[in-house]
């Protein structure tokens, strides 16, 4: 009995000796060691290296880890050689070398430098860096660091690449499995070959790659990134190489390549151990290396994910079909004729071709580059770039492979192809950019609303208001509306400094966060692009028009925030997520039964007859589509993003525009080939929708194995067959209505006609789907945009704008009118 104080005093001892040890050793000595159960700390405690077993299995290994977030292990020390005797122990030899030593005392991994070292020690630095120097040595210079050794995980400050006089690279490499940190099959790596490009290997197959570096960034990656680190690549007599550091202290950050060859860019939420996913690539289909094959471009965003660039043709459709493959190979055709005109078409927001022939000369103009490349007859592509200030011209030679279409988010390049004179139209004069053929423009543009400004906008200066408005009256035309004006400061500090924890979506008007305000509320903040193009009391005026449009199927515009050119608009929060979450989703699917997708359908329907008809302005929306329409805790649709367009610059009366706004799948014909818009081109939004909601499939990137309908075309085909049901979405067999289903088919497919006044109005739409009484509803004709395109001429599927509607991140695809 007496003995258990002095039991626990001896425990308690020991506890305080590996508190001690665990809290300030961040040093190791000659003769020192760390066996498995201790750990050293960095001086500010934000890495750990220590023993783990990774996963479910029981080996030892040494590795470094966040100190705050234990799972995230950055570094292993002997990934090829586990500890599976037991303890092992890590020191300082003699001879200056950091060496792991298993139970049976084996050496297990050492970092083998040669050459003595007087006094060596070893420190794990507050970077992650696990170094080894000299203490007698007065330079900085460490005689062995792990950040020469990196293994899955590029911290800030820690480079790959090459170094050029020993032609040794460094990059990450994958672990095996979750269970095994041994080399995997998936590397990322800096690729050289023209400009430095980073790439995603799985083997020696290249599975990803980002745009070349263009002085700022790499091409075609998340350009709001920027905002929270900093790219460098460095090129001198000794390396090449890329890293990247955070833009503040407080941001804890790692690049990791998981085990699947995915490539994800992290951020730890203050005050957690979770992290945040900033973004991660391969992101969609069109990320895949090569996918289209050869002269081809992907867009995730049209019908054909692959289409053959201007001037070249699919190689063997037959190919294409056996092996079920999306790539298209396509090849020049008619040969280039040198002597006779040609030109090129200009690609804009798009991922380069692969530097895989190419010859970069660091100090031309676009129009020499643009001779240059006319010079030689097997120059296929240039591009100018802004390298360190001065234009760099890139110049392609031979098949041009792996260009995308990048969303505006993204940073996209722009890229000159040539063309034969063939086709080129009536004039030869290449560098006239208005062809006076049919130019088919397909701008991309995802998410709500314009990116671009419009040249005869002109921005009108905002003038400066300080100090806190809390409301400002606003005259607009008779009528006086109310806006309530946010202060910045409070919206500055509900979304915590605009932290990317708290953004919830990111379109092409700019990032939308949530945010909690004093009171309690919780708020979704839109911060649109700066192009709007408006000055502060035309804003208001517009945001005070739409904050008068009150409905319960209308999200709520709570007010607005202006601050130099920033522009806000405070949105009350939506709890459930937008409903393509719901119906595009096979987990979350089962969560809308029959009944709460007829309810929404209806939802829907009232709020936008409410736009199109009972309120004082008539409102288009441009751009409903499954991601417009929010659900709140209740289930309850609400549209939003309603009357967006009037801040960009138009005018929902006007029939014409010279943009064209919307996302493909959900744009009518009408609307997409010649940019005339009515309701009626909402009408048709709506019944792409309605197909949707019920069959739990989206129109754009439809498949069906037995032809090439889209979802459009798919239902209509069944229509003819009185196989409408069959449309029904898997999870809706139970719940479902069946007349219920049937008439929102009948519904869908009236209201995608293809010619507008063929479309029933909104009021007739929701008739038709709440009368059951109403039997006879008419036979609908066939849609609009129901064929895929076969090929790159003679469709119908695209847009048609004028040329001076290109933003600077949409793509521009020139294409000949049908021969
Ligand atoms: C240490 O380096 C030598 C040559 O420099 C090499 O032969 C040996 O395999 C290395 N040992 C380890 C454990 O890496
Ligand atoms: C480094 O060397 C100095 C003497 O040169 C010694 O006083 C000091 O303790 C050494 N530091 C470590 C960490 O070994
Ligand atoms: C790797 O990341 C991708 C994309 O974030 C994810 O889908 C995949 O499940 C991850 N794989 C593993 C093994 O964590
Ligand atoms: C299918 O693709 C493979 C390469 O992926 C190719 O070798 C083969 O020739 C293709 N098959 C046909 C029928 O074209
Ligand atoms: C690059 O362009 C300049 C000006 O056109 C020319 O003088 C120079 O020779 C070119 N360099 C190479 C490597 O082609
Ligand atoms: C055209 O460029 C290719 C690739 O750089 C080169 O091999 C060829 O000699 C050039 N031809 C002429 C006529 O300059
Ligand atoms: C090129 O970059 C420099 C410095 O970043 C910038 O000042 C200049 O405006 C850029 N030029 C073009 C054409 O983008
Ligand atoms: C530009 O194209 C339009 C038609 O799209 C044509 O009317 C006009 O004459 C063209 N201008 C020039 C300079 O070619
Ligand atoms: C910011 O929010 C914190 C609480 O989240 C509050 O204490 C502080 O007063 C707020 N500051 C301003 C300027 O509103
Ligand atoms: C927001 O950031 C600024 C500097 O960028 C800083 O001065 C301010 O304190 C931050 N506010 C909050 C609430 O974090
Ligand atoms: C979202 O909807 C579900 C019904 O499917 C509901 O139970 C839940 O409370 C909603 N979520 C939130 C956060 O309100
Ligand atoms: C339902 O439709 C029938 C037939 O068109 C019509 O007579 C009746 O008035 C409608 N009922 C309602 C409530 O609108």
């Amino acid at each position: 009995m007496e003995r258990a104080p002095l039991i626990t005093l001896f425990y308690s001892l020991i506890i305080l000796f590996i508190l001690e040890l665990s809290e300030e050793a961040d040093i190791l000595t000659v003769g020192g060691s760390i066996s498995d159960g201790d750990t050293l700390v960095s001086s500010f405690q934000s890495f750990e290296l220590g023993f783990f077993s990774p996963g479910k299995s029981e080996n030892r290994y040494l590795g470094i880890w966040f100190k705050n977030s234990p799972g995230a292990v950055v570094w292993v020390a002997n990934r090829k050689n586990p500890i599976t005797d037991g303890k092992g122990v890590l020191t300082v030899s003699d001879s200056g070398n950091l060496v792991l030593l298993n139970q049976a005392k084996n050496v297990i991994w050492s970092s083998n430098v040669s050459g003595p070292a007087e006094n060596p020690v070893a420190q794990l630095l507050d970077s992650g860096n696990l170094v080894l120097k000299d203490n007698k040595s007065l330079t900085q210079s460490y005689l062995w660091q792990s950040f020469d050794y990196p293994s899955d995980t590029l911290l800030a400050g820690m480079k790959i690449g090459w170094n050029l006089k020993t032609g040794q690279e460094r990059y990450l490499t994958s672990w095996k499995s979750t269970d095994d940190p041994s080399p995997g099959i998936f590397t990322y790596r800096l690729d050289i070959n023209g400009l430095p490009q980073l790439a995603i290997d799985r083997g020696s197959m290249k599975m990803f790659r980002t745009g070349p570096w263009n002085g700022i960034g790499f091409g075609a990656v998340p350009a709001v990134s920027n905002l929270v680190f900093k790219p460098t690549v460095v090129r001198n007599d000794n390396e090449l190489c890329y890293s990247y550091e955070a833009v503040s202290n407080a941001i804890t950050m790692r690049l990791w390549l998981n085990q699947s060859g995915s490539l994800q860019r992290l951020i730890l939420n203050e005050g957690s151990s979770e992290w945040g996913i900033l973004y991660s690539a391969p992101f969609d289909q069109c990320d895949t290396y090569g996918l289209c094959g050869a002269n081809s471009i992907c867009s995730i965003r049209r019908t054909d994910t692959c289409e053959c660039l201007t001037g070249f043709i699919p190689k063997s459709q037959e190919e294409r079909r056996t092996n079920k493959s999306l790539s298209l190979n396509c090849a020049r055709e008619s040969p280039l004729d040198c002597q006779n005109g040609q030109g090129f078409q200009r690609l804009v927001g798009v991922k380069l071709p692969d530097l895989l022939k190419v010859r970069l000369n660091k100090s031309m103009s676009l129009k020499k580059c643009e001779a240059e490349c006319l010079k030689n007859c097997s120059c296929a592509a240039y591009a100018n770039l802004n390298i360190t200030g001065g234009g760099s011209c890139l110049m392609w030679f031979g098949d041009l492979i792996d260009i995308r279409e990048v969303s505006e988010v993204y940073r996209g390049e722009e890229v000159y192809i040539r063309l034969p004179a063939s086709s080129l139209g009536s004039t030869h004069d290449s560098s006239t950019k208005n062809r006076s053929k049919v130019i088919l423009l397909v701008s991309i543009i995802s998410s709500t609303i314009i990116l671009g400004l419009v040249s005869c906008i002109i921005w009108r200066k905002s003038k400066k208001r300080d100090g806190l408005l809390h409301l400002t009256r606003v005259e607009s035309g008779t009528e006086e509306a109310e806006v309530p004006l946010f202060d910045f400061s409070s919206i500055e500090n509900a979304t915590n400094n605009f932290s990317y924890a708290n953004v919830i979506g990111e379109g092409g008007f700019g990032p939308v966060y949530k945010g909690n305000l004093p009171t309690g509320q919780e708020i979704a903040v839109k911060r649109l692009s700066k192009d709007s193009g408006q000055g502060v009391e035309q804003f208001s005026n517009e945001v005070g028009l739409i904050a008068k449009l009150q409905h319960r199927n209308l999200v709520g515009l709570l007010g607005c925030c202006i601050q130099g050119d920033e522009r806000m608009l405070i949105y009350e929060f939506m709890s459930n997520k937008s409903l393509d979450h719901f119906i595009f989703d096979h987990r979350q699917k089962a969560q809308l039964p029959w009944q709460k997708r007829f309810d929404i359908v209806l939802g829907i329907t009232r709020g936008l007859l409410y736009l199109h008809q009972d309120s004082k302005l008539q409102i288009i929306h441009r751009d409903l589509k499954a991601s417009n329409i929010l659900l709140d805790s209740n289930l309850i649709p609400k549209i939003s993003d309603f009357g967006l367009a009037r801040i960009f610059g138009g005018n929902d009366e006007e029939t014409k525009t010279n943009r064209v706004v919307g996302t493909y799948g959900y744009m009518a014909p009408e609307y997409a080939i010649d940019g005339t818009f009515s309701v009626k081109s909402d009408v048709f939004g709506f019944g792409v929708l309605l197909l949707e909601i019920v069959s739990g499939k989206k129109n754009r990137g439809y498949s069906h194995p037995d032809h090439r309908h889209n979802l459009l075309g798919h239902a209509w085909l069944l229509w003819n067959e009185d196989r409408a049901l069959e449309l029904i979405d898997t999870s809706l067999e139970e719940s479902c209505v069946r007349s219920e289903v049937v008439r929102c088919i009948q519904v869908g497919l009236l209201c995608v006609q293809e010619f507008p006044e063929d479309r029933p109005a909104m009021s007739s739409v929701l008739l038709m789907l709440t009368n059951e009484s109403a039997a006879t509803l008419p036979q609908p004709k066939p849609p609009g945009f129901f064929i895929e395109r076969k090929s790159s001429t003679n469709f119908s599927g695209s847009t048609t704008t004028k040329e001076e509607s290109i933003t600077g991140n949409a793509v521009t695809i020139t294409l000949l009118e049908a021969r």
